[in-house]
Formats: structure tokens, C-alpha cells, sequence
């Protein structure tokens, strides 16, 4: 590929010299700066014994570099371990005692988040998630049309973590406001692969975990909370982190830190936060409209060679309305995604799947390639 735009970062991913890496949808390549964070970490605790302060700095890093990713500013972000973590203290805080209980969320959102929601029914909550269209994707008249006066909570993920289908997020979060609704953004399939200004786009929540796009490990996700809104919640679940000086320990005082970092609760995972914080960095190291563009290059190649093979996907057939992901029909994805590890290739399945989710840091080349060798693996 001649126009390949990131061929200097490439050389940060040392496994892209002997396998080809196409499975960020899911586990992003490591990279070498991630390495040494990890490397840095583990050195500090067996010379050291404690890097408390270090290892907390990190974590603060961490908290920057993903608020950089975004447009937000630090304070506006609070982390947890987990995506589904940070979903069901965010809506544990909301009140569904009223009229307006109603929480509208798609049947293409990764499940574990529709269970959250789905949790909150004891609290009054009612969850409608709109279907998908007769395209495979979620129509954006029906999604529009299913926010109301009665919605207290609208919650999608940006791109789909099956067919990698992309919502246009500015455009809810305009008829959320119009009605009063808060937007929740689940950005774990997009944030990395796309430019994101959560505050251009009116968003008040959005949330990633660092596994995937943003070159981290799991065990780390963040959520930016619009500084308004994060000054309402007082989370169910909370802990010494979400206090205003969590080294006071008053265990008679219960008061909520400024902003996003009430919503932090225990000791942070702080292995997790210097190593996504060096993922983050690296990104942020990139004009994100050059990865999107590059990554939508990737999609027409991987568009094309499903249609030149005779494959299906069960991906948008517009690269402008998808993610990095594309979704190729297979009939025994998990035994596929085996032999495809086997022949080199690091793809990844999901139900009746294989999932293609090339990086900034991959070529057409290794897209096409895959996408070939998938097809006459899955002849065999
Ligand atoms: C879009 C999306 N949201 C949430 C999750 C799950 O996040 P967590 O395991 O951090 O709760 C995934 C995992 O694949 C995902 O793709």
C-alpha cells in the first residue's frame, strides 16, 4: 500500500512483523511504549516495593490523555474496571420514580450494558431498546422517533460491537436535548478509531473501556460526565475515591467530590491506568481524522474482497456507515477464528461471525489477505 499514512508508528507494534493483528473490536496489538508502562510498573514494585504515588499518576495520566481523546478536561472523567461497571453506577444515580422513566437503548448494543438497564426495572425504569431496520442497522427516524418527553435516559453505542454499524451521535444527542433526555454514549467500539468532541456533539456521557481501540488492556474503562450533570448524581455505588479528600477517612462523612470523580469508588486499578495511559498517549499522538479516513480505506477493502470471494457480512455496505469492523458470515466462527490464528491471522468471533477490525496501524494488504484466507479456510 503506497499511501499507507502510519507506516512510522507500525514499527511500535512488534507483532505485526510475523502475524497479522486485525482483531481490535477485541484486543488491539501491543505496542512498545505499552510494553515499557507495563515493564515500568512491575519494575517499580519488585526495586521499590510501593509506587503508590507513581502508580496513582498514572492512573491521573490516564484520566488526561482520555479526556484529550475526547475534547473534555480531566475532571470530567471518572474510571472503574469495567464498561458494565461504570453503566450501572451511572444510571443507579438517576431517579425513575417519575413519569419520565423510559430508557431508550438499541438492539444492536453489546448485551452486558442492556442488562444494566434492564436491572433498573426494580427501580421503575422502563427499557425500550428500538430494532433493527430491514438494512441490519438501527433506522435513525425510528431511534429519533422513540425519544419522548418520557425518556430519562437515551443509551447507544456509537459503532455496534457485532456488525460494527455506526450511529450518528450528534443528531440524537440534539433531539435528547430537545426533549429533556440524557444521552449516554457507549464509545468501546469507536473511541480511537474516530475523532470524538463530546462537547461539539452534546453529549453527556460516554464511556470506553481501554482493551480495544485505545491499544490498552481490560481492567480499565473511563467515562467522561458532562461537569452539569456530574454535580446532580450521587451514585449508589460509591467508595473512598468518590469523596472531596478521599485521605480524610471520616467514616461518619459522606460528601461528593466535584465532578466526574465522585463516581470513582475503590482503590483505582492502577497496573491498568499507566498501561492505558501510554496506549492513550500514543494515540493522541495521531490526527484522529486521518485514522478514520484510513480505517474507512480499510473497510472498502474489506467491503470489496467479501463481495469478490462470495462471502456475506452482516455489515453496513456504505464504509461511511460503519466502524473499523467488519462482520463476515462464517458457519463455525469459533472453530474459524482457531485455524485463522493458526494460518497467522488474529481475527476474532462472535455468534455466527468473524469479526475483520483492522487498526490505524494496519495495511490493505493484511485486510485483504485475511479476508481471502477466511474465505478459503472457511471452503475447506
Ligand atoms: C460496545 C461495547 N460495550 C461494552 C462492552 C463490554 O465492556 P465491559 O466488559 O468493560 O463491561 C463491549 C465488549 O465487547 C463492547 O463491545
Amino acid at each position: 500500500m503506497t499511501d499507507f499514512p502510519f507506516a512510522q508508528e507500525r514499527e511500535l507494534f512488534p507483532i505485526l512483523r510475523h502475524k497479522v493483528q486485525l482483531s481490535s473490536c477485541s484486543q488491539s496489538a501491543l505496542s512498545l511504549p505499552v510494553a515499557q508502562a507495563m515493564a515500568a510498573y512491575q519494575d517499580g514494585w519488585l526495586r521499590q516495593g510501593m509506587d503508590w504515588s507513581g502508580w496513582m499518576a498514572g492512573v491521573a495520566q490516564a484520566k488526561s490523555e482520555f479526556a484529550r481523546l475526547i475534547g473534555a478536561d480531566a475532571d470530567e472523567i471518572a474510571v472503574m474496571s469495567s464498561v458494565s461497571d461504570i453503566a450501572s453506577s451511572v444510571v443507579g444515580a438517576l431517579d425513575f420514580s417519575t413519569e419520565r422513566a423510559r430508557i431508550v437503548a438499541t438492539a444492536l448494543d453489546f448485551p452486558s450494558t442492556g442488562h444494566v438497564w434492564l436491572a433498573q426495572q426494580r427501580r421503575g425504569a422502563q427499557v425500550h431498546f428500538v430494532e433493527e431496520g430491514a438494512e441490519g442497522g438501527i433506522e435513525e427516524a425510528a431511534l429519533l422517533a422513540a425519544i419522548d418527553e418520557r425518556t430519562r435516559l437515551v443509551a447507544l453505542s456509537q459503532v455496534s460491537y457485532y456488525g460494527g454499524h455506526l450511529i450518528d451521535v450528534a443528531r440524537v444527542a440534539e433531539r435528547a436535548r430537545e426533549v429533556g433526555a440524557l444521552l449516554w454514549v457507549d464509545a468501546y467500539q469507536s473511541a480511537g478509531t474516530l475523532p470524538i468532541d463530546v462537547r461539539r456533539d452534546g453529549i453527556d456521557m460516554l464511556a470506553s473501556g481501554a482493551q480495544k481501540y485505545l491499544l490498552g488492556c481490560p481492567g480499565i474503562a473511563f467515562v467522561y460526565i458532562r461537569r452539569g450533570l456530574a454535580q446532580t448524581l450521587q451514585p449508589l455505588n460509591t467508595g473512598w475515591f468518590g469523596r472531596v479528600n478521599p485521605f480524610a477517612f471520616d467514616i461518619r462523612g459522606l460528601d461528593w467530590a466535584d465532578g466526574a470523580r465522585r463516581l470513582d469508588t475503590g482503590t483505582p486499578p492502577m497496573l491498568n491506568g499507566c498501561v492505558a495511559a501510554a496506549g492513550l498517549a500514543l494515540l493522541n499522538r495521531l490526527d484522529m481524522v486521518a485514522v478514520r479516513d484510513h480505517l474507512r480505506a480499510l473497510s472498502e477493502v474489506a467491503l470489496e474482497t467479501v463481495r469478490e470471494q462470495g462471502l456475506a457480512t452482516a455489515s453496513p455496505l456504505d464504509p461511511a456507515h460503519k466502524g473499523s469492523n467488519t462482520a463476515v458470515c462464517v458457519a463455525d466462527a469459533a472453530a474459524l477464528e482457531q485455524r485463522m490464528a493458526e494460518a497467522g491471522y488474529i481475527v476474532s468471533a462472535r455468534g455466527g461471525v468473524i469479526r475483520v477490525a483492522p487498526h490505524f496501524y494496519n495495511t490493505a494488504d493484511e485486510v485483504r489477505d485475511a479476508i481471502r484466507t477466511l474465505a478459503s479456510l472457511a471452503r475447506a
